[in-house]
């Protein structure tokens, strides 16, 4: 397996054309959950450059930090407290435009403008979220939903 990821120009659509059979042959490659995770995380990063990008796995009755990569976060989020814990509650995507006007937001950095966070769910329960932050507003939509709801699809739990 190449460990080079291969980065695309050009739209968005086009970028996660582009990356997601990337991450599919990286997963299918490898057992280790936390292995596939951190790499995920990695090569959101790589593409988008977003500000925050990682997972929250639920552990007991909480969602608890996992692999990510940007600055250091909030490690554990309690179900309907944030954006996180409120996708997580719903089972549903929610995209956000503007964090300070989404209520209850939990601020782990202050530079997040907008965010998206993307159940992971097994059957029929939510194991984990997918939570990307940006430095700009209006970031994330609908496209993004689309590709990184297929994306967490090919995680194994
Ligand atoms: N903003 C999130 C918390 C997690 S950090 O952004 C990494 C929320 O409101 O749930």
């Amino acid at each position: 397996m190449a460990e080079d990821l291969l980065i695309a120009r050009g739209s968005k659509e086009d970028a996660y054309q582009s990356l997601l059979p990337q991450i599919k042959g990286l997963v299918a490659g490898e057992k280790d959950l936390v292995a596939n995770l951190a790499n995920v995380a990695a090569a959101l990063k790589e593409q988008f450059q977003w500000l925050w990008v990682g997972f929250y796995l639920v552990k007991d009755d909480e969602l608890v930090l996992g692999p990510f990569q940007g600055p250091v976060a909030c490690t554990r989020i309690r179900k309907g407290r944030g954006v996180c814990g409120r996708s997580w509650e719903l089972a549903a995507t929610l995209i956000v435009p503007a964090v300070e006007k989404f209520p209850g937001h939990i601020a782990c950095s202050s530079l997040s403008k907008s965010e998206i966070v993307v159940p992971v769910i097994k059957t029929t329960a939510v194991v984990a979220v997918l939570d990307a932050d940006s430095l700009d507003y209006n970031t994330f939509d609908a496209v993004d939903q689309k590709f990184l709801e297929e994306m967490v699809g090919f995680l194994q739990f």
